[in-house]
């Protein structure tokens, strides 16, 4: 059975919608079913044909070169596919940004009183509750309220709208709010780059007088952000820039821009904090409008936002509300997320309403703080007003499934729900099987992965809302294969392009603010680290392994190449015990990464109350074995792009002796090593510094150290990635199977078995004497284990980049009874379902069209074509 040709995908840089671009070159995706043989693209403008691709062969993407794109204007583009004959089609809007051309725009600051800087604090403070930090609310500013009045002859034909803050900001057009986007302009290195908004008014603009009116808070500008909690990282004044553009219909065109017509007023949010919370105020008189001062600040780092605008993608309704022992009213979500609360209650003006959001209960079913630190509180309050109150916080959120209110009763509250919010990002993978733990895994790891994709790949929605690289480099695999991730990653790809320092350094947050880059590098003398910075190499591999795109590869090797340039600068670092060594042993520091910070296999159960022995006990080993797999993605990226060939030579040659630097310097002959923890050994099979018979006892002595530890794994976040691959690797597959369906701490079920529903961050979050840990409760590292389930249960590997070729080997004799997976590759859905009984397996396997496919598993192994195949074996 043939698929019938359609196209289920069009994007734009990544994007279905809100595509806008500033350059004339544009990225195009078509997501297809039915194996097109040829492919075409028209540009239009209103319903004039601009341009046309002529006829291309069919591939998934490309760049389309040297659009006529004028700026500051709206097309359509129109994507044609073709095969025998037939055709469909498919359309997307297309804006352009400035281009680089003038804004004629002023930087306007509402007259305002600055941020507060908050005070240096030591390492050891960080993680100390709220109530031990200086500070109360009354050095949080107002979110200032700014107007327009305009009045217009007649309604234009088009009035598009181009905007950004120093801040965080909302719009409204005729008490109409203009978009759901939230968080605008979203995180970056401000004075690098500042993303701007294009908006399109023309459906709510009117002939006569219009207001415009925007709500300006402190977000990533002035609040107190990342983990240490520090305020006014790019600055301590809000300001808002806007360029409205009318165009009559004499397509002259009218521009209503910011200046000092504006006026501001502190608005009747009293203040609102990324972390800290929000709080309204009803009650509040207005106060007068003064005008907004003009400033003469940049505009070199605008750059029209490439990526979906952060929105409210899911309403959640309470699983329960509850009174718990102490007697507090707590709604429970029944689902841990990213998002704020929605409460409309009933309640006399003037009564002040708290809402306190947490992931976990405690033991006894109280209400938890899980995260300390300062500024951490995610406290929102209103103080009610006239008649119904309807309170949705708007520049702040939080990371929660519970939420204690205080201040009203149960029979004041008319509805209560959780609006939650993240980049959109559409789904590519179905996960189902006959055990509904591993279900819920999936499930937890697609929620930790919503809750984290907020503008860029963060570590967790609380604590940090950080782009921690490390994080993302252990979970990309598993991230691609549930969503399209590739616009978002690509967008945050080309931040660390910038964040990237002279000497080829990747930071170890992207995007990063003074404050941190600075307490890191206070703390270790680097703002590197391997794992971490090497996600600049393993990222874009990982998008091109999915969609077969060398474009992501092109961009990104300048920085992948200067970064392992910065490796290598790393390597001439002595070790302290250089002196000692005999010539083979100096003569092979030149090819280990003994310079530099490490974080080791960061977060190993065993080191659970040490943390910093953990990374001491594993960071050189991880360090050098790490090193090994970057060159190696380096050298398939150079291999992918089918160039560069005295480079590869050059780096074929350095992995070689990284390789043997690693089985000398840390690898015995029995396959034993001196950091003699599950993490190494996993690590050292991984770089493919052991081979043959060595290897296979590097592999018996991690199996020994997994028995040892009473069969549970004891691997940090660096090589957890890894374990399950390793082991079925060589030949413990029983192995890897005991450690998915394992029940005990350190488990992924045992976090299942505990009511998770999200990733945690420690495998001991909820101990196994029940104390609640102030720990986070959705960090997607751990959901690295998703991939494996894939590849495994469902059996769906990708064998060429791309998904060119894939290998269907579901492990049928794994216990489960059934299972249905499925992925949404460039050339359409890749499916595998299997279901025993007693006697046999049958198995039904989907082929996307345009694809080589096999299948492997005992007693089936021969080459598929495209289409559904059915077998029984
Ligand atoms: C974050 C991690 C991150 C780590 C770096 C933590 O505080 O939450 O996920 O990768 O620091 O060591």
């Amino acid at each position: 059975m043939q698929n019938a040709l359609q196209i289920t995908s069009f994007q734009i840089c990544g994007m279905e919608q809100c595509a806008a671009v500033e350059t004339p070159d544009v990225c195009v995706s078509l997501y297809t079913e039915g194996a097109p043989e040829g492919m075409c693209f028209r540009l239009f403008d209103h319903q004039d044909i601009l341009w046309f691709s002529g006829e291309l062969p069919w591939t998934p993407q490309t760049v389309l070169t040297a659009l006529p794109l004028k700026p500051n204007s709206s097309y359509r583009l129109e994507a044609q596919v073709t095969k025998n004959g037939t055709s469909v089609f498919s359309q997307i809007s297309l804006n352009t940004g400035f281009m680089g051309s003038h804004w004629q725009a002023k930087w306007i600051e509402p007259q305002q009183e600055n941020g507060i800087r908050e005070r240096s604090i030591q390492f050891f403070e960080l993680f100390m509750p709220q109530k031990d930090h200086y500070g109360g609310h009354d050095r949080l500013r107002p979110v200032q309220e700014l107007k327009r009045d305009f009045t217009l002859p007649e309604k234009p034909e088009r009035a598009t709208l181009y905007a950004t803050a120093h801040g965080v900001y909302a719009l409204w057009l005729n008490g109409q709010r203009v978009s759901e986007q939230r968080l605008a302009p979203e995180t970056t290195d401000y004075p690098n780059l500042l993303y701007y908004q294009v908006y399109d008014l023309s459906h709510m603009i009117r002939e006569g007088k219009n207001t415009l009116r925007v709500l300006l808070g402190d977000g990533w500008w002035i609040g107190r952000i990342g983990l240490s909690g520090d305020s006014c990282q790019y600055g301590d004044r809000l300001g808002f820039l806007g360029q409205l553009e009318l165009t009559g219909k004499d397509g002259m065109v009218e521009t209503i821009s910011t200046d000092s017509s504006f006026l501001s007023r502190p608005s009747f949010i009293r203040y609102s904090d990324l972390f800290m919370g929000e709080k309204w105020d009803l009650t509040l008189p207005e106060q007068p409008w003064t005008p907004c001062i003009e400033q003469d600040f940049p505009t070199e780092n605008l750059k029209v936002q490439p990526i979906a605008p952060i929105g409210v993608w899911k309403q959640l309704s309470p699983a329960e509300i509850l009174t718990t022992p102490k007697g507090e009213l707590v709604v429970d979500f029944g689902q841990c997320l990213a998002g704020v609360v929605k409460l409309r209650v009933s309640c006399p003006p003037g009564r002040v309403i708290m809402l306190d959001h947490s992931e976990t209960l405690d033991q006894e079913g109280n209400f938890f703080r899980n995260i300390l630190g300062r500024n951490k509180d995610q406290q929102d309050v209103v103080v009610c007003g006239q008649g119904e109150t309807t309170f949705c916080p708007e520049f702040t959120y939080h990371g929660f499934r519970y939420v204690r209110i205080v201040g009203a009763s149960p029979e004041e509250i008319l509805s209560v729900g959780a609006c939650v919010i993240g980049t959109p990002l559409q789904k590519t993978g179905r996960f189902a099987c006959s055990d509904s733990r591993l279900n819920q895994l999936q499930h937890n790891i697609l929620w930790a992965t919503r809750s984290n994709m907020v503008s860029v790949p963060t570590d967790c929605p609380q604590r940090e809302k950080q782009g921690w690289t490390g994080d993302i480099q252990v979970f990309a695999s598993t991230g691609c294969f549930n969503f399209d991730l590739t616009g978002f990653l690509r967008a945050w790809l080309a931040q660390m392009r910038l964040a990237q320092t002279e000497d080829g350094g990747i930071p170890i947050v992207v995007p990063s603010f003074p404050a941190q880059t600075a307490m890191q590098i206070g703390m270790s003398g680097s703002n590197t680290s391997s794992a971490w910075s090497d996600a600049c190499v393993l990222v874009p591999l990982r998008l091109f392994e999915e969609t077969g795109d060398r474009e992501i590869l092109r961009e990104n090797l300048p920085m992948m190449r200067c970064w392992l340039g910065y490796i290598q600068e790393a390597t001439k670092v002595l070790p302290e015990d250089y002196a000692r060594r005999d010539q083979a042993g100096k003569d092979r520091c030149r090819f280990l990464w003994t310079g530099g910070y490490h974080f080791g296999d960061w977060l190993i159960p065993s080191f659970e109350d040490d943390i910093p022995g953990g990374t001491a006990a594993t960071a050189r080993v991880v360090a050098a074995c790490q090193y090994a797999i970057t060159v190696e993605a380096y050298l398939e990226t150079l291999r992918a792009l089918d160039a560069h060939a005295a480079e590869r030579k050059e780096y074929e040659d350095l992995l070689r002796n990284i390789r043997s630097a690693i089985r000398e310097e840390f690898v015995h002959e029995d396959g034993t090593l001196d950091a003699d923890l599950q993490g190494p050994y996993v690590m050292v099979l991984r770089s493919g510094a052991v081979e043959g018979a060595l290897a296979d006892r590097v592999a018996a002595r991690l199996v020994q150290r997994i028995h040892e530890n009473g069969g549970g794994l004891d691997t940090g976040f660096v090589s957890v990635p890894y374990l399950l691959d390793m082991l079925t690797k060589y030949g413990y597959r029983e192995e890897a199977w005991k450690q998915l369906f394992r029940r005990e701490s350190p488990s992924w079920l045992y976090q299942v078995e505990h009511g998770a529903t999200s990733m945690w961050e420690n495998w001991n979050a909820i101990r196994p004497d029940g104390t609640v840990t102030t720990s986070s409760f959705n960090h997607y590292a751990l959901g690295c284990v998703g991939s494996w389930m894939y590849r495994q249960i469902g059996g769906i590997q990708c064998a060429k980049a791309g998904w060119k070729e894939i290998l269907f080997a579901p492990a049928t004799d794994c216990g489960l009874r059934w299972a249905d997976c499925s992925h949404q590759t460039p050339y359409g859905r890749a499916a595998c379902r299997w279901e025993k009984n007693d006697k046999e397996t049958r198995i039904e396997i989907t082929v996307p069209e345009g694809v080589n496919a096999r299948v492997s598993l005992p007693g089936l192994n021969m080459p598929l074509s495209p289409g559904t195949h059915n077998f029984t074996v």
